[in-house]
């Protein structure tokens, strides 16, 4: 089935096969075509160029996209999407005065949600963590990252791994899944630290690996949770599993994440709101993408990720969710490009690089989405006729989007 759309306003991050990510000045530029066509071939992205050079025979379907953009579908490298229940009352705790420290210290908090994942079915956690990623394509997530870590038993760890393979299994856009057994230390092992992460190491990770149910391995670096000597076990151990790291670091305190995660040679560090010039020195020497999870900043009111200190220092920057019921429970990638570009001060075209092409090269998903390019999956919004791109974060709380095609499909 081929499909021409033609008209295109614009057609925005155009880019060769061998581009996998930008740094530096280069994310302030974005390649576009104005007055454009796509050509699409079943899933794949089969060409593209100007209007006038459209082709004008062998098209199944032409759709007319005049006053309209097109723009690759978001890729959110960093979620939490499957878990159980919500945890609204902890958001009128904060409201109310106590931090978010504070309530995972009375119990609240990750041990709180793996309470109530560990007393739900797989089936009704299925059900409710697909209409998370539902509600997230209909928001144009056209690739996602989904991890582990509201279980924190065996059996817990291997039913949220499980659903996300049957989601894998179920959905037509990418899922990478990332094992974060080691989230937070459950209760039972309050004074047994050492005894959790031997059951990461000798329980969970080779049933993990023997039924192939992780692409990734996490960590919650951070006081109260995971020490640096924590994370380089568990890294090391994961090594003979082939999971690559992408590692939760520098949310509340610089503690040397960011060292131990390049050491491993981490894909990915995420979150990044306390960042020393160290942390910057060390991101220069590695090849790990530094990712930005703003709407966490939003939601909990804590520093934002200094993305101009990091892109100024010619690093790359990519942006996610982290959706997740405690500290950010919203998926929604366009309100993470404009809380960038709002609070971060990531020009339009940063915030869009971070959010397409650098979120796919932080999923190891270079190859199949993350820009309009020729052999990429046919993963696009049509947004709804706008002035601009500039548009799409200035207009923080519009929902711009007019469609979602995923795999050459509108959905
Ligand atoms: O990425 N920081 C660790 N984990 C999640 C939040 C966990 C929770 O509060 O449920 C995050 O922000
Ligand atoms: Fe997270």
């Amino acid at each position: 089935m081929t499909k021409l759309f033609i008209n295109i306003k614009e057609l925005i991050q155009v880019r060769d096969t061998s581009l996998h990510k930008v740094s530096g000045k280069e994310m302030s530029i974005l390649p576009t075509i104005k007055n454009a066509y796509l050509l699409i071939k079943n899933d794949l992205i089969a060409d593209f160029g100007l209007m006038n050079e459209a082709p004008t025979f062998s098209i199944d379907k032409i759709i007319d996209c005049s006053g309209k953009i097109i723009l690759p579908t978001w890729c959110d490298s960093h979620t939490h999407i499957v878990f159980a229940g919500h945890r609204e009352q902890e958001f009128v705790d904060r409201i109310n005065g106590l931090s978010y420290e504070e309530i995972a210290n009375n119990g609240g908090g990750i041990l709180n949600s793996a309470k109530k994942l560990q007393e739900t079915l797989e089936k009704d956690l299925y059900n409710q963590s697909k209409k998370r990623l539902d509600e997230v394509i209909a928001l144009g997530t056209g690739a996602i990252e989904i991890k582990s870590g509201y279980g924190l038993t065996v059996d817990a760890e291997l039913k949220i791994l499980r659903v996300i393979k049957k989601l894998k299994e179920n959905y037509k856009i990418p899922i990478k899944a990332t094992f974060l057994g080691a989230h937070a230390v459950p209760a039972e092992y309050k004074n047994n630290k050492e005894g959790y992460i031997n059951l990461i190491i000798d329980k969970m990770l080779p049933k993990i690996a023997a039924e192939n149910l992780a692409d990734f391995i996490d960590v919650f670096c951070e006081k109260g949770y995971f020490t640096v000597e924590d994370t380089d076990r568990i890294l090391g151990s994961a090594k003979q599993y082939n999971l690559t790291p992408k590692v939760h670091v520098n949310q509340f305190n610089a503690i040397g994440g960011i060292q131990i995660a390049t050491k491993h040679k981490a894909l990915s560090v995420d979150h990044l709101e306390i960042l020393t010039d160290k942390d910057i020195t060390s991101l220069q020497t590695s090849n790990t993408m530094p990712v930005a999870l703003p709407s966490c900043s939003f939601f909990l009111g804590i520093p934002y990720t200094p993305a101009r200190k990091i892109i100024d220092a010619n690093l790359p920057l990519a942006l996610a969710t982290d959706y997740n019921p405690g500290s950010t429970p919203s998926g929604n990638m366009n309100f993470v490009v404009a809380t960038a570009c709002i609070k971060m001060k990531m020009t339009p075209e940063e915030a869009i690089n971070a959010a397409t092409i650098n979120a796919a090269f932080a999923m190891n998903l270079s190859d199949k989405v993350g820009s309009i390019t020729k052999g990429k999956l046919a993963n696009f919004i049509i947004t709804k006729e706008i002035p601009s791109y500039n548009f799409i974060p200035y207009s923080f709380g519009s929902n711009l989007i007019d469609k979602v095609y995923i795999n050459g499909n509108k959905i």
